[in-house]
């Protein structure tokens, strides 16, 4: 794997992206939902940095069938949510085709939510194939297949504080005694 972002970097990252939410949104509520799992680091370190009003609702999408392949979008806990009026802030860890969010989207809006704007970590440049706007966008990377900072492969390597790409070598299924999970203990 090759680091892409170091800690410092994330840090940085979500600073910058914290006072630009803070300076467009103003003093109105917010009600921030985040997309389980890729989001959980992202979006904890990002509600401490925000000094608006907020409340926070996880929602839990997933699209990965193979390894790094997209299949069908699932969503699970997939109960109503409260919209009618709510200022939504929609936060991802990564926008890559954009089916996620724009399924996500137009969801809330047809849940009555006042507005619906996006924050995401990262944005794979090229990758889009619908259409959809991230108003907040942490990173742009090119297109390749990264871990760390809650993103996973094979549900491994989520707690790596940094973000890596995975190299050609590294795809494999992972068992316990695979050096890619040992990268995680040998911290
Ligand atoms: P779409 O294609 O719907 O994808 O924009 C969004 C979701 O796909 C996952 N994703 C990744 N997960 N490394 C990951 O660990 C990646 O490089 C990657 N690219 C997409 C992620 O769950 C995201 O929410």
């Amino acid at each position: 794997m090759k680091v892409l972002l170091n800690e410092q970097q994330l840090k940085q990252g979500v600073d910058r992206l914290a006072a630009e939410i803070s300076t467009a949104w103003g003093r109105r509520p917010m009600t921030m939902i985040g997309v389980l799992n890729g989001c959980i680091v992202f979006i904890a370190d990002l509600i401490r940095r925000l000094e608006i009003p907020l409340r926070i609702e996880l929602i839990q999408a997933s699209s990965y069938r193979g390894q790094t392949t997209r299949g069908p979008l699932s969503l699970a806990g997939d109960r109503q949510l409260e919209l009618v009026g709510r200022h939504v802030l929609l936060v991802d860890d990564i926008l890559d085709t954009g089916h996620t969010l724009a399924t996500l989207q137009n969801r809330f809006w047809k849940a009555g939510a006042a507005s619906v704007r996006t924050a995401v970590l990262l944005r794979k440049v090229g990758c889009q194939q619908v259409q959809v706007a991230a108003d907040f966008v942490g990173f742009e990377l090119p297109d390749q297949f990264v871990v760390g900072y809650g993103l996973d492969y094979q549900d491994q390597l989520r707690n790596l504080p940094y973000l890596a790409a995975m190299e050609p070598g590294d795809f494999r299924p992972l068992s316990d005694g695979d050096p890619l999970i040992a990268e995680q203990e040998r911290r």
